[in-house]
C-alpha cells in the first residue's frame, strides 16, 4: 500500500501545455548548441591535427616525441595558466562576441599553419588556438544558459526545449550540461574525422602534403561556427563568468583532509595514465607503421573510451563503493598503460586505448560523485579541484614523459632473440608506475569498507548485491521483555508487505493473540508530521543525514510509544517496515555508510529488533508499477536507487538469516501467507498446533493502532 495524503504533484515539474509554444522561438538556442558543437568539433580536431604537423619536420625519433609532446603541453598550457584571466575578459564583453573572436581567430591562426610549415609557428598556434579556447569555453558554457533563462521566462524556447527535454524545473541547469555535451562531445567524432582524412590525404596528396588536410579541416569547422555565432542575435549576459585558477585550486587542495588529498592522487592517477598514452600516441604509432591514421584510430579509441567510461562511472556495479571502484579504475588504468608500453601491434594498441579510456573516465566519473557532498548547494567547487588536477597532470605528462622519452633514447635488452626497449616504452612504464603508485594509495585512503576484503565485495556487486561480512551484521542488543513477539514486514515499493503485514494479524488474532498492526513512517502523531515532511514531494532540498535522523526520529518515539509498549503487556507486534527500511533505503539507496545508520537507529531504538523479519522480494520496475497513486517522495527517485534499496534489503537479509524470511512477492498471495504463518508459528511464544487454521473457539483480542 502506498499512503498518499503526503504526497501531490511536483508543482514544478514542466506542464504539458508548455510544449504548444511556437516552435520559432527554440531557433537561437539551437543554432548556438550547433554552434558551439561545431567550434568544440574544430578545438577536438585542431589536437591531433597540430601535434601531427609538430612532428613532420622533426628528426630522430626523440626530436618527434619532443614536438609532439611540445604541441599538446602548449595546447593545455593556457587552460592552465591564463583560464581566470581569459574567464575574466569573457566575462567583460559580450558573450557572443567572446565566441565569434575565438572562433575567427582560430580559423585564422590555424590556416596559416600549413601555409608556414614551420615548427615554431605549429607550436606557436598550438599556444594561441589554447589562449582563444580557454577565452571561448567560459563564454560557450554561460551562454546556453543564459539563452535557456532568458527564454523561460514566459516559459519559451530554449527554456521549454530543455526543460522537456530533461524533465527539469529550472532550464538553466540542463542548458548548463547541453554546453558541457556541446563542447566535449565531439572528441571522439573529431578524432575520427581525423583518422579518416588521414587516410583520404594519404591516398590523394602524397607524402609532403600529409598533415594539411585536417588543419584546413579545423579551419573550416572554426569559420562554420563562426558564421552560425554571427546568425544568433542575441545572448544575454545572465550568467557570471568566473574561472577558478587551476593552480590556486592545486594549492589549495593540499589543505585538504585525507580523503580530499586521496582523491586528487587518484584522479591525478588517472590523468597520467591517459596523458602519457597521448603524449607518445603520434611517434609510438608512427613505428608501428600507423602514421597519422594509426594516430587517429587511437585518439577515437581513448576518446570514446573516456565518454564511456564517464557514463559508466555512476553506473557500473550499482552496490560496489565508488570510492573502491575509484581506486580500482585508476590502477587498471596504470595497467593498461604498461600493457600499451609494451606491445607492438597497432590495433592492439587503439583497443587497449579504448579500455584505458573507459578506465580513466570512470575513474573521473567516480571522483567527482564522490565529491559531490549531498549537503552542499554549490557542488562546483571540488568538481573545480579535480578538473584543475586534470589540466594540470596533464600538462605535465604531455611535456615530461617525450622529454624523459627522449633522453632516455632506444636500449636493447638481451634476452632470447632481443628486445628493444626504447625511450617512449621506458617512459609509458614509468609513468605507469607512478600511476599505479597514485591508485594503490589513494584506493587505501579513500576506502570506505576497510576490513572488508576486495573479492568477496565485487563478486557481491556482481550479482547485484552488497557484500556484508558476518562480523558486521547489525547486532541486536538483548532486550528485556516478557512475553511479546515483535514481526517486521520489509520490502521495495509494491511488494505487497502492507497486505502480507495485514493477513498475518487478522490469522494471530483469530488464534487468540493480542496483536498490534503498525507501520513506519507515521505511526504516532509525531511521526505523522514527520511522515508528510519525508513524504511529501515539495520537500526539497533535504539532505541525506537530515533524512536518515528524521526517518530515526519516528521511528524512535514509534517504539517508545507503541511497540515498547505493546511488547511488555505481552502482545505481537506487526509492523509495516522497520529498522531495516532504514538500513536499505538510507543506507544502501543513498548510499550512507550502513554501519552510521545502524547506529544511530540502534540508538533511536534503545537496540529493539524485531524477531522475525519477513522479506517481500519484487524488482523495483514491476514493485513500481503496481503502485496506483502519485508517487511519494522516495518512491520517485530513480530506478538503480530502488535497485540499491533491493540489494540492500537482500545483504542484510543474507548477513541475519535466522531473523529473516525472504520471499519471492510474484508468488500467490496465498502461498505467501502460508509461508509467514509457517514460519511465525516457531517464533509464538506459546506455538499454534500445526492444523488448527480452522478452529474456532478462539475469542481475538483486536487492538489495532
Ligand atoms: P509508504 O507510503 O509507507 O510506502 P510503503 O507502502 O512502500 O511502505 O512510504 C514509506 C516510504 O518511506 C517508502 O518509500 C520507504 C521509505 N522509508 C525509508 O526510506 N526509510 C525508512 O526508514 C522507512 C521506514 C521508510
Amino acid at each position: 500500500m502506498t499512503r498518499t495524503d503526503a504526497t501531490r504533484p511536483h508543482p514544478a515539474a514542466p506542464q504539458p501545455g508548455a510544449s504548444s509554444l511556437p516552435a520559432a522561438s527554440a531557433v537561437p538556442f539551437r543554432r548556438l548548441r550547433t554552434a558551439l558543437s561545431v567550434s568544440g568539433l574544430g578545438l577536438w580536431l585542431a589536437v591531433p591535427a597540430l601535434s601531427a604537423m609538430a612532428v613532420l619536420p622533426a628528426d630522430g625519433t626523440g626530436a618527434r616525441l619532443r614536438a609532439a609532446g611540445g604541441a599538446l603541453a602548449l595546447l593545455v598550457l593556457p587552460a592552465v595558466l591564463l583560464a581566470p584571466l581569459a574567464g575574466a575578459l569573457a566575462d567583460r564583453i559580450d558573450r557572443r562576441l567572446a565566441l565569434l573572436i575565438a572562433d575567427a581567430l582560430r580559423f585564422v591562426v590555424v590556416l596559416t599553419v600549413p601555409l608556414v610549415d614551420a615548427l615554431p609557428w605549429t607550436l606557436a598556434a598550438a599556444f594561441l588556438v589554447g589562449c582563444l579556447s580557454v577565452l571561448w569555453a567560459p563564454a560557450a558554457a554561460a551562454s546556453l544558459p543564459a539563452l535557456a533563462a532568458g527564454e523561460s521566462a514566459d516559459m519559451a524556447g530554449g527554456g521549454v526545449l530543455v526543460a522537456r527535454a530533461t524533465a527539469e524545473a529550472d532550464p538553466r541547469a540542463g542548458a548548463r550540461r547541453t554546453a558541457v555535451r556541446a563542447v566535449y562531445g565531439p572528441a571522439p567524432v573529431a578524432a575520427l574525422v581525423f583518422a579518416l582524412l588521414a587516410v583520404i590525404a594519404n591516398a590523394a596528396l602524397g607524402a609532403s602534403h600529409r598533415a594539411d588536410l585536417p588543419l584546413y579541416a579545423t579551419a573550416v569547422a572554426f569559420v562554420v561556427a563562426a558564421a552560425l555565432t554571427a546568425l544568433v542575435k542575441e545572448v544575454p549576459a545572465t550568467e557570471p563568468i568566473s574561472v577558478p585558477a587551476p593552480l590556486k585550486l592545486l594549492f589549495q587542495g593540499s589543505g585538504l583532509d585525507r580523503a580530499g588529498r586521496g582523491l586528487g592522487l587518484a584522479v591525478g592517477g588517472a590523468a597520467l595514465a591517459a596523458g602519457a598514452a597521448v603524449a607518445v600516441a603520434r611517434v609510438h604509432t608512427g613505428e608501428l607503421g600507423g602514421g597519422d591514421a594509426g594516430y587517429g584510430a587511437v585518439l577515437t579509441g581513448l576518446a570514446a573510451g573516456l565518454a564511456f567510461g564517464l557514463f559508466l562511472g555512476p553506473r557500473v556495479l550499482g552496490p560496489f563503493s565508488r570510492r573502491r571502484l575509484l581506486g580500482l579504475a585508476v590502477i587498471a588504468a596504470a595497467l593498461l598503460l604498461i600493457v600499451d608500453a609494451l606491445v607492438r601491434n597497432l590495433v592492439v594498441v587503439a583497443f587497449v586505448t579504448a579500455f584505458l579510456g573507459v578506465a580513466a573516465g570512470a575513474a573521473w566519473s567516480c571522483g567527482a560523485a564522490v565529491v559531490r557532498d549531498p549537503d552542499a548547494e554549490d557542488d562546483d567547487r571540488p568538481r573545480a579541484f579535480l578538473r584543475s588536477v586534470t589540466l594540470v597532470v596533464a600538462l605535465v605528462a604531455f611535456a615530461a614523459v617525450p622529454a624523459v622519452a627522449g633522453a632516455l633514447g632506444s636500449h636493447r635488452i638481451d634476452a632470447g632473440d632481443g628486445y628493444d626497449l626504447d625511450g617512449s616504452m621506458a617512459a609509458q612504464l614509468i609513468a605507469a608506475v607512478l600511476a599505479l603508485a597514485a591508485g594503490a594509495v589513494a584506493y587505501r585512503r579513500l576506502d570506505d569498507r576497510p576490513g572488508i576484503p576486495l573479492v568477496p565485495d565485487l563478486r557481491a556487486a556482481l550479482r547485484g548485491e552488497v557484500y556484508v561480512p558476518p562480523s558486521q551484521a547489525v547486532e541486536p542488543e538483548p532486550v528485556r521483555r516478557e512475553h511479546g513477539v515483535f514481526i517486521a514486514f520489509e520490502g521495495g515499493e509494491g511488494a505487497g508487505k502492507t497486505t502480507q503485514a495485514r493477513l498475518a494479524a487478522i490469522w494471530l488474532r483469530d488464534h487468540g493473540y493480542d496483536v498490534i498492526t503498525t507501520h513506519e513512517p507515521g505511526a504516532t502523531k509525531i511521526g505523522m508530521r514527520l511522515r508528510a515532511m519525508l513524504l511529501d514531494r515539495d520537500t526539497t532540498g533535504l539532505s541525506d543525514r537530515a533524512e536518515s535522523l528524521l526517518y530515526a526520529a519516528d521511528r524512535a518515539d514509534h517504539v517508545a510509544n507503541v511497540i515498547r509498549p505493546a511488547l511488555e503487556r505481552g502482545a505481537i507486534v506487526v509492523s509495516d517496515r522497520y529498522l531495516d527500511s532504514s538500513l536499505a533505503y538510507q543506507g544502501y539507496g543513498r548510499r550512507q555508510p550502513v554501519e552510521d545508520i545502524a547506529r544511530v537507529n540502534a540508538w533511536a531504538t534503545g537496540g529493539l529488533m524485531p524477531d522475525l523479519t519477513v522479506l517481500l522480494e519484487v524488482p523495483p520496475a514491476d514493485g513500481l508499477r503496481r503502485l496506483s497513486a502519485p508517487a511519494d517522495r522516495i518512491e520517485s527517485e530513480p530506478q538503480e536507487f530502488h535497485e540499491r534499496v533491493r540489494a540492500g534489503f537482500r545483504a542484510l537479509a543474507e548477513a541475519d538469516p535466522d531473523r529473516y524470511l525472504v520471499l519471492d512477492a510474484s508468488r500467490p498471495q496465498a502461498e505467501l501467507s502460508r509461508e509467514i504463518q509457517y514460519r511465525i508459528r516457531e517464533i509464538l511464544p506459546d506455538p499454534i498446533p500445526a492444523g488448527t487454521e480452522d478452529a474456532t473457539s478462539t475469542f481475538p483480542a483486536i487492538t489495532d493502532v
